[in-house]
């Protein structure tokens, strides 16, 4: 059995082939309706979010599926005091396919060794977001028409905002991706990132504080939300909640085929007078995340044996 727990589970050929399935499923959506008929996605969240469950929902309603779950922790029996590993074998009795997030790192990979069924990733704590990944490829191929011989500015909370953890990842195994890295000094990336992945692999990289200083090189912009719940201390967060914020004027000088990318939800880091910028492709980025995961969920199902 396949679990999704970190997007290098995946070699490039399956995320290549991902993609396609997806890029089919938004031609022939027809040809789905009843791919997943009879089958049960959990959507296990105990921690908030919009787009992750509801994407992972409609995935598995439009393949003809039903699903089940909980959305806060506080409504499931973990706020009585049970194990993961406990709510999880009770959850596979019940559905085929698990979707779930979690506030600690690494209690996706501690479900997956209890569970019957595949669980996939859906965010664990700072650490990772392998479907969010697939979402921001999947928005990149579409957007850009490639995947590879590009350039990636991450801009914002670089230290715990997991789906950029992720696609560095991903991107570290395509050719010619050069990255830039802009944050604080105190939102810089973790060490693991700069030791594990970005050095060890050869990727170029450089590490910036100023957005406006590198934003005629960039193909992609990256933005993300300073990630509040992840703060030790308030005084921090409101220090540097608003270090980046995107308007108008700052795209001056910034390429007509930029695309600017944001897994959302969005605080104040970018101005809603970008979204009707043509760049703007963070709406297009949220209905590519449905697509890509009726993808992941038809292939994880696929290979069960
Ligand atoms: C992100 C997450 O949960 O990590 N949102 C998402 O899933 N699209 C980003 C964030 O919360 O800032």
């Amino acid at each position: 059995m396949r679990h999704l727990i970190d997007i290098m589970d995946l070699s490039v050929k399956e995320i290549d082939e991902l993609i396609d399935r997806a890029e089919d499923i938004i031609a022939n959506p027809e040809s789905y309706r009843e791919k997943c008929r009879y089958k049960k996605l959990a959507t296990l969240f105990f921690e908030p979010s919009t787009r992750t469950r509801l994407s992972f929902e409609a995935a598995m309603l439009e393949l003809g599926g039903s699903v089940l779950g909980f959305s806060e922790a506080q409504s499931s029996s973990a706020s009585k005091g049970e194990s993961v590993s406990d709510t999880i074998q009770t959850v596979s009795c019940y559905a085929d396919i698990i979707a779930m997030r979690h506030p600690k790192e690494g209690a996706p990979l501690a479900a997956s060794l209890k569970s019957g069924v595949p669980i996939i990733n859906a965010g664990d704590g700072g650490h990772n977001h392998p479907t969010q990944t697939l979402t921001d490829l999947l928005t990149i191929k579409r957007e850009l028409g490639r995947l590879e011989g590009f350039t990636v500015g991450f801009c914002g909370d670089l230290k715990f905002g997991r789906t950029v953890h992720s696609l560095i990842s991903a991107l570290s195994r395509y050719e010619n991706i050069k990255i830039v890295l802009i944050s604080p000094e105190e939102l810089r990336v973790p060490g693991y990132v700069r030791d594990e992945i970005l050095k060890k692999n050869k990727i170029e990289y450089t590490e910036v504080g100023s957005m406006t200083d590198v934003m005629d090189t960039l193909d992609i912009l990256y933005m993300t939300r300073v990630q509040r719940e992840r703060f030790f201390n308030e005084d921090d967060y409101l220090r540097l909640r608003d270090s980046y914020i995107l308007t108008p004027d700052k795209l001056e000088n910034a390429k007509s085929g930029l695309k600017i990318l944001h897994p959302l939800p969005r605080v104040n880091e970018i101005s809603t007078a970008v979204d009707d910028d043509p760049r703007a492709c963070y709406f297009k980025q949220v209905k590519n995340g449905k697509y890509i995961r009726m993808a992941l969920i038809l292939k994880l199902l696929s290979e069960v044996r």
